[in-house]
């Protein structure tokens, strides 16, 4: 089980900082389980992992979608691709076009930009594979997804021809609204629905998320089994001193208004890189408004301390860092012994890899806390779809906490709207 630790941050917290604030966040905690915040309409991501009605439709398509695909476009954006991108990458292999298992799909994604290159590059694979496509939008109206969709439809159907391109699409869209949900009824496509009060950042545990995980080749029962253990533990105490996510929230409070306006999320396994991606966007979207809120970033180390290390060692002191720390690789790599030892590294002769990293993390943590930087971590056994499970709904329950200590509405994105209507102004639309 996943387990919050806090010793890393102890120099920079008052000693009573969970007591003087359990009012507060008992009170966010209330506003939350009882739906009487705001943006209580978009509470539904609070039981989906205790739903489990839609699971057998999402394997069955799961299913003729891998027996008829070497590769799955995923077509979305934000919300609508980030948590199954994240689970994605943190469980194949690292170089899944060499590495994958034969009749699983390479899944790729597309609607999360706008450049020619991109699109034009993923066609000309897909004129040389057979492929379906999996097109997400909650709205049914963004314009990246909707390109994208009207390029690989139109490849789709000249390829396979109409009635069998039908059969290579997927939607998953609102139930009733928008452009997307009138094309899938019009053409008669697998639809699965994004429940009204479940946003787009909060959407991993719909189908959204679930589709694709499971084309995949991963475990979708287990990934809810991970984030149903999280949800009875988050909701079953009110008490800050057993619960992890009241207190990574208090801590978060704290340091905010102590002038840590910025959270570095680290992990030590560049297999965690989309997840940082995903939770960069679920904070950033829910607690980024009214000119406030912590600014989300990531790092993935050691890689980048060879970059950002020495801002994070010396620069402006306005960071604070939350370790995913993982106890186990799935693989034992020793370090070889060197006759000539020319490189100097027999010292390490035998010792595995995954030994060095967590020395690594420790030797960066003891130097980031005495450059000012207060450390929290996450500790997980190891990378599987449980503990993402765990980590998922422990960072959407805490987000939600954050924000209503923040007095902010954290299921509303207003900001996002401004680009779009500048965009749609220039394009004449
Ligand atoms: O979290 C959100 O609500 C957003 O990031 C959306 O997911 C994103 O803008 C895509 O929207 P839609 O699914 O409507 O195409």
């Amino acid at each position: 089980m996943m387990n919050f630790i806090t010793d890393g941050a102890r120099n920079f917290l008052p000693a009573d900082l969970f007591a003087t604030s359990e009012a507060r966040a008992h009170a966010a905690f209330r506003q939350l389980t009882e739906r009487t915040g705001a943006g209580n309409d978009f509470l539904g991501w609070l039981d989906l992992p205790i739903q489990t009605d839609i699971l057998d439709k999402v394997k069955s398509v799961a299913q003729r979608l891998r027996r008829q695909s070497d590769v799955v476009v995923v077509i979305g954006i934000g919300g609508s691709y980030l948590g199954a991108r994240a689970v994605i990458e943190a469980l194949q292999p690292h170089f899944p076009t060499l590495q994958r298992t034969n009749g699983t799909p390479l899944v790729l994604f597309a609607g999360n930009n706008i450049s020619e290159d991109y699109l034009a590059d993923l066609k000309s694979v897909l004129d040389q594979r057979d492929y379906s496509l999996i097109v997400i939008s909650k709205s049914g109206t963004t314009t990246e997804p909707a390109i994208a969709f009207r390029i690989f439809k139109e490849h789709c159907e000249r390829k396979y021809g109409k009635e069998d391109a039908r059969n290579r699409i997927v939607a998953i869209t609102d139930e009733h609204r928008g452009a997307l949900k009138q094309l899938a009824t019009q053409e008669g496509y697998d639809t699965f629905v994004i429940p009204d009060n479940v946003g787009g950042r909060y959407s991993v545990l719909t189908p959204v998320g679930l589709l694709p995980i499971a084309i995949a080749g991963f475990d979708i029962d287990r990934l809810l089994a991970g984030a149903r253990r999280m949800r009875e533990e988050l909701l079953q105490h009110d008490q800050v001193s057993q619960n992890p996510a009241m207190q990574y929230a208090i801590i978060r409070n704290h340091l905010y208004l102590n002038g840590k306006t910025v959270e570095l999320m680290v992990a030590y396994e560049p297999r965690l890189q989309y997840f940082i991606e995903w939770y960069k966007q679920l904070y950033g979207e829910s607690e980024g408004k009214e000119n406030k809120g912590i600014f989300p970033a990531g790092c993935i180390f050691s890689t980048d301390l060879h970059s950002l290390g020495q801002y994070v060692q010396e620069g402006v002191r306005m960071l604070f860092e939350t370790v995913i720390s993982v106890e186990h690789s799935h693989h034992a790599l020793p370090i070889p012994f060197d006759e000539q030892n020319t490189d100097g590294l027999n010292y390490l002769q035998m010792r595995r890899i995954n030994e060095i990293n967590q020395i690594a993390e420790t030797g960066t943590r003891m130097a980031h806390i005495d450059g000012g930087v207060p450390n929290l971590r996450i500790a997980i056994p190891e990378i599987n779809e449980e503990t993402l499970g765990e980590m998922i709904y422990f960072f959407e329950f805490a987000c939600a906490i954050c924000g209503y200590m923040l007095d902010i509405n954290p299921f509303n994105q207003p900001g996002v709207e401004a680009y779009k209507k500048n965009m749609f102004k220039l394009l004449g639309k």
